[in-house]
């Protein structure tokens, strides 16, 4: 698979982990930094990877910051995101099943690396199931595209 990844400076040495990880299963990791130690903006590697995905340049992004909030934040203010914080593998799992997320974020202040594993393993693993699910999420973009939703005001 073809992924970005993205962090601040609280999370430089849990990214660095991250992607060794992936790169070792035979992922391609598009590093959108920081690799640096200073404080660092989240919103800028946030908004570097979630242009990535929405423009079809990689396959599914992964951020992560302090808490994995702010980045999510920022990632999912760029049309065609989804982005949600996972703390533990189950939720990751069921947001690719039934959300289609297609950025996953963590806290590196919140979990340990080898949690941050298991969580990438499963989202990275799962598939999105389509149907009843299909249809909340076509309303979740039909909010972003129109900021109405029809099925609300009805
Ligand atoms: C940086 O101190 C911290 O605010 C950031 O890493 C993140 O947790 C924001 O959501």
């Amino acid at each position: 698979m073809k992924l970005a990844i993205g962090n601040d400076h609280v999370a430089v040495e849990m990214k660095q982990e991250i992607k060794a990880y992936l790169e070792a299963q035979g992922h391609e990791v598009i590093d959108v930094g920081t690799n640096e130690p200073g404080s660092f903006h989240y919103p800028i590697s946030g908004y570097r990877v979630a242009k990535l995905v929405a423009a079809g340049e990689v396959e599914g992004g992964i951020l992560i910051c302090g808490t994995g909030v702010g980045i999510s934040l920022a990632a999912n203010k760029v049309k065609g995101i989804r982005a949600c914080v996972c703390s533990e593998p189950y939720t990751a799992k069921l947001s690719k099943q039934h959300n289609n997320t297609n950025i996953i974020a963590f806290g590196a202040r919140v979990i340990g690396v080898e949690l941050a594993k298991m969580i990438v393993d499963e989202w990275i693993n799962a598939e999105f199931m389509g149907g009843r699910h299909g249809t909340r999420v076509d309303m979740i973009m039909e909010i972003e595209a129109t900021q109405h939703l029809q099925a609300a005001e009805e």
